[in-house]
């Protein structure tokens, strides 16, 4: 753990109060001088430390920014998601740094955020606008015990992890449209992108990219984009703090992790199917070149949405995208 990690750690661990230089020399075992040395620059980053003769330190305020060391004090330590957090200024996009995490063996758990990122991507191909700072643009390497028809378990998963995240925060309750869009007033706010490596009867390893429009304000979004997107600050007429929710989404998602691996998808399935707004309509699913029409009548075991056709067949479709039919 770096030392800007256990600093941060301590001063939020002290609340409202104070902590003396002497106590965290003490706790840390380095002097009051490293200590005031990490002091400045945390406070150049923009973390605003009061520092007192008598009390010692006490952290007013944090920045608006994602810092790998704020990030992981905020999280604190065991567990499993978040346990390893990266964060880039800018890249191309998260799950390709999380992709190559992946290949060189790096342990399930890792976090990628990026401030911005040039070449997001959405499912189905489609571009995923991530402006510097506006938003939570972030990756995540899970190595789950699943057989790859499984994995959009995970992806299950991370909706009402990110659903709840989200709710808990802004005191807003989003919907789920099927697979994992997360809407708001019927527009979108975020959404999941799952990558896999799999052999034919196991998942080597799984990258679920997540975008969460946060702080743009209506004229950040392009008028084709604003008929269909949203963003946290838009709906709940706030700005949200990036690193407050960027921890609420992890712990949530480590916890969900926890529930799948423990046998417990059925709890995860009752959540997320209470939440959709695909469920009990008539449908249209375009996907790989076919157009299937029929009820969304359930979540399958597998994260498999089930389908029952115009021909009163039962079909689990994985992936594709969705229009109700009004
Ligand atoms: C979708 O709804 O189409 C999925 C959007 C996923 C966007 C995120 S942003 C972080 C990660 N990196 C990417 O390039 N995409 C995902």
């Amino acid at each position: 753990m770096s030392l800007d990690v256990e600093i941060l750690g301590a001063l939020r661990k002290a609340g409202a109060g104070s902590i003396s230089g002497a106590e965290l020399s003490q706790a840390l075992k380095v002097s009051r001088a490293a200590i005031w040395a990490r002091i400045q620059e945390l406070r150049d980053l923009g973390f605003d430390i009061e520092a007192s003769p008598h009390h010692g330190y006490r952290l007013l305020s944090s920045p608006d920014l994602l810092l790998a060391d704020d990030l992981l004090a905020r999280l604190g330590a065991g567990l499993t998601i978040g346990r390893d957090i990266r964060v880039f200024q800018e890249t191309t996009s998260t799950n390709d740094i999380v992709e190559k995490l992946a290949r060189d063996g790096v342990k399930e758990g890792v976090a990628v955020f990026a401030e911005s990122q040039t070449k997001g991507r959405g499912r189905l191909g489609r571009t995923w606008v991530s402006p510097n700072r506006k938003g939570l643009w972030f990756s995540l390497l899970l190595r789950p015990q699943l057989r790859p028809q499984e994995a959009t378990r995970l992806t299950v998963c991370s909706a009402i992890a990110l659903r709840r995240a989200i709710a808990n925060l802004t005191g807003i309750s989003p919907e789920i449209k099927w697979p994992n869009d997360i809407l708001i007033h019927g527009k979108k706010t975020a959404g999941i992108l799952t990558e896999l490596q799999a052999e034919l009867d196991q998942v080597r390893y799984l990258v679920l990219g997540m975008g969460v429009n946060v702080n743009q304000t209506a004229s950040d979004f392009t008028p084709e984009l604003a008929k269909v997107a949203t963003s946290l600050r838009v709906e709940s007429r706030h700005a949200i703090g990036r690193p407050e929710l960027a921890v609420a989404i992890l712990r949530e998602l480590n916890s969900d992790y926890e529930r799948l691996k423990a046998g417990r998808f059925s709890e995860i399935a009752d959540e997320w199917e209470s939440f959709c707004t695909t469920l009990g309509h008539q449908i249209v699913l375009r996907t790989g070149g076919r157009e299937i029409r029929g009820r969304a009548e359930a979540l399958n075991e597998d994260g498999s949405l089930l389908l029952r056709t115009e021909h009163g067949r039962l079909e689990p479709v994985i992936g594709g995208d969705v229009t109700l039919v009004k």
